[in-house]
């Protein structure tokens, strides 16, 4: 099967030939018909990070047809229309993974080839009223907003929430939930044309984080913010517990801006602010997560389609910070 290998020499992506995945008795083989790209597999070609002694395929989204079972697969028949949760071996705890968890795509075999063998534990019906190409774009991203926002950020309707980076996939998935649960929402953007269209999807305002104002200017727009949603971290984490209302919940999922400098802890503590880390979900919150974009009819925001030849061009659209929503990769018809 062809798929996009890493070369550890120089750690650019390479497609390749390499063999079809075994299937093992708990496992489906699904054909793959989309996959989407994220921010994390940016890091990894950029910080040069990954070795293995075998291919590494990476991938953590994607979304196809089942052409075949394993023995011991009960769940799903060939045929079926799959999208994957690509959060494995989180573990008992649901407070915090376990250490046998990892991100599918590493080592794991991941989705930027034409078949994957997964658990079927992993295996998820797509909703019927999205495209494979709007399927793929939400596991990850998806997964790890609905966890900020729901789990760590405690979001209750009416609430006042801001958003950071809103061109970001995770951004944007934060916002669609968000808007869809009644909350007040309000981001930032280096981009005033990703703020517009932040609007137009149902927040409330925002502002530019390149300004030297832009603190100042939201907190004109709203009094305050009970969650906040940050994938950026850096010096603007400061302005952030500014920001914060009493009793605000700050989800962090990122580390786009780099470290975070000196913190106020009288502002933390006087305030009784909650910053919680936050990574990926669990299988359960994968579930619910399905189940809210189906409830609400939840659509991605997609930014722009690949062909699987072109996937290097896809990774560089990412990291010009030009893309508003998911970047997908077209395997197959
Ligand atoms: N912990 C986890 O489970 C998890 C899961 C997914 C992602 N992540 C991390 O979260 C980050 C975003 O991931 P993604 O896949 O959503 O990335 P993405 O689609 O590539 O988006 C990155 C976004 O970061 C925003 N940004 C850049 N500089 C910023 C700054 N100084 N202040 C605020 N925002 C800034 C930009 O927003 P504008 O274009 O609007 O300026 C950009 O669109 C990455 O660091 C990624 O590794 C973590």
């Amino acid at each position: 099967m062809k798929a996009a290998v890493l070369n550890q020499k120089n750690y650019k992506l390479e497609i390749r030939e390499v063999s079809q995945p075994v299937l093992s008795e708990s496992n489906v083989l699904i054909k793959l018909k989309v996959a989407a790209l994220n921010h994390h597999e940016l890091w990894s070609l950029q910080e040069k990070n990954l070795k293995s002694n075998s291919n590494i395929i990476m991938g953590s989204d994607g979304a196809g047809v089942i052409i075949e079972l394993g023995d011991a697969v009960n769940n799903f028949k060939i045929g079926d229309e799959i999208i994957i949760n690509p959060s494995i071996n989180w573990g008992f705890d649901k407070r915090v993974h376990g250490e046998k968890y990892e991100i599918l795509g590493f080592p794991t075999q991941g989705t930027f080839a034409e078949y994957i063998s997964i658990n079927q534990k992993y295996a998820f019906h797509k909703p019927k009223y999205l495209s494979f190409e709007e399927a793929a774009a939400f596991p990850l991203a998806g997964l790890t907003a609905y966890r900020a926002l729901y789990t760590r950020g405690e979001l209750e309707a009416n609430n006042t929430v801001l958003i950071t980076g809103i061109g970001g996939g995770v951004a944007l998935f934060a916002l669609r939930f968000a808007v869809a649960s009644g909350a007040n929402v309000y981001v930032t953007s280096g981009n005033d044309n990703k703020i517009r269209k932040a609007i137009e999807l149902g927040a409330k305002g925002g502002t530019n984080y390149k300004k030297n104002t832009w603190g100042s200017e939201l907190l004109n727009q709203a009094s305050g913010f009970d969650v906040i949603i940050d994938s950026a971290a850096g010096e603007g984490f400061i302005e952030l517990t500014k920001l914060a209302k009493p009793g605000c919940r700050i989800a962090l999922f990122g580390r786009t801006a780099g470290q975070i400098p000196m913190l106020n802890p009288s502002i933390i503590f006087w305030k009784q602010l909650s910053i919680h880390g936050t990574t990926m979900g669990t299988d359960e919150e994968f579930k619910k997560m399905i189940d809210l974009i189906s409830t609400k009819r939840i659509r991605p925001i997609i930014d722009s389609t690949y062909p699987f030849e072109k996937i290097i061009d896809g990774f560089e659209k990412m990291e010009s910070g030009r893309q508003f929503g998911k970047i997908i990769i077209k395997i197959a018809d």
